[in-house]
């Protein structure tokens, strides 16, 4: 299939383009760069810079490919800064979302397949699963439910194929067959715990904050979910390769199904580091919940799906390999 990738010089597009690719689809990526990267972009695909808030270079890139699919990784993705800035994230996030769905309607492209988060879930319940209740504790992670409205109504109404699909924690890096890293973590501002945690034994932070520590867990920490992006890429893979086949609705949370708390991802990346860096106690954040771990039981009986990547060990290793080979990122900065 020919599949346009919104956002794919992001972190985890680009890694499922990559995936597209090994799997002998071809690939067409669409992004701004306003957060992703050039150098993230894999060798084989086509690159189109652009915005998908803008309807006329829109029209023009389905007049011009013959596009079966779409997979939309293009948002903003901070649900810190989407609480200061609320309008940024419907915009981007809901308003440009509703623009690609327009055109994809008007260019007769029916298959799609969605980023969507943990942080629609108001479930507590461990594991999550999809039928769980939703109300989220952010701006950004009620805008990709409203997406996920939108895409229901273009479903019941217009035709729209798609998979929704719930990620957790994205993290790791991407390692060629050799081990050399390909593609890796590279947000500005980094707001997740294991990059920032890496940044302390790479000399560029002097300590991991540890936000919290009465929390209703077996140390006091919060507890997540961490899903490799290798092993996102692959869903993707599966997701699209269902829709061709003519399944036409899919809504699955993606995580390994195991949790790790802050204490247990900071003590691994001593491990791996194998450097005793220093972690800071401190109050807790508003809005993070004690546990959020995945069910993906329903990806795994409907399309075989299976995380490789499931010991934090050897996660935190490829990411490892990604900031010491890259510790300032992506050189196109
Ligand atoms: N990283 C995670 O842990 C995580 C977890 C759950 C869901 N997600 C979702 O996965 C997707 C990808 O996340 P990521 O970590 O790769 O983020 P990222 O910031 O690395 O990638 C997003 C890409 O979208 C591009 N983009 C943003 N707005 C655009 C626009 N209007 N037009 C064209 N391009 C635009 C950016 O330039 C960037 O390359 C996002 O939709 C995010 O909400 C990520």
């Amino acid at each position: 299939m020919h599949v346009l990738v919104t956002g794919g010089a992001g972190y985890v597009g680009s890694a499922t383009a990559t995936y597209f690719l090994n799997a002998g689809h071809q690939v067409t990526i669409y992004d701004s760069l306003v957060k992703g990267h050039v150098g993230a972009i894999p060798p084989g695909a086509s690159f189109i810079k652009g915005d998908i808030g803008d309807a006329g270079a829109l029209d023009i890139l389905f007049q011009s490919n013959d596009f079966d699919a779409v997979a939309h990784f293009a948002a903003f993705i901070e649900a810190g800064e989407s609480m200061q800035l609320p309008g940024k994230y419907f915009h981007n996030n809901v308003v440009n979302t509703h623009n690609l769905l327009a055109a994809m309607h008007r260019h007769d492209v029916n298959k799609l397949i969605f980023s969507s988060t943990a942080g629609i879930y108001a479930s507590k319940n461990t594991p999550i699963e999809e039928n769980d209740p939703v109300g989220p504790a952010s701006v950004y992670g009620e805008s990709k439910l409203m997406i996920e409205r939108m895409l229901y109504w273009y479903h019941q109404v217009a035709g729209l194929n798609y998979a929704a699909l719930r990620y957790f924690n994205a993290c790791g890096a991407m390692l060629a067959a050799d081990g050399v890293p390909v593609r890796g973590e590279d947000h500005d501002p980094e707001t997740h715990l294991i990059p920032l945690t890496l940044q302390v034994p790479l000399g560029q932070r002097d300590a991991i904050y540890i936000y919290g520590t009465d929390y209703q867990t077996h140390d006091g920490t919060c507890i997540r979910d961490y899903v490799h992006i290798e092993d996102l890429a692959s869903a993707h893979v599966l997701a699209l390769e269902a829709l061709g086949a003519g399944r036409n609705r899919m809504i699955y949370n993606l995580g390994n199904g195991r949790g790790y708390s802050v204490r247990e991802v900071i003590d691994v990346a001593r491990d791996v580091t194998n450097i005793d860096f220093p972690a800071t106690e401190s109050e807790r954040r508003p809005g993070d919940n004690d546990i959020l771990i995945a069910s993906s039981e329903q990806i795994n009986q409907d399309l075989g799906w299976e995380p490789r990547f499931t010991d934090l060990k050897d996660i935190m290793a490829t990411a490892w390999a990604w900031h010491t080979a890259y510790p300032q990122g992506y050189e196109d900065k």
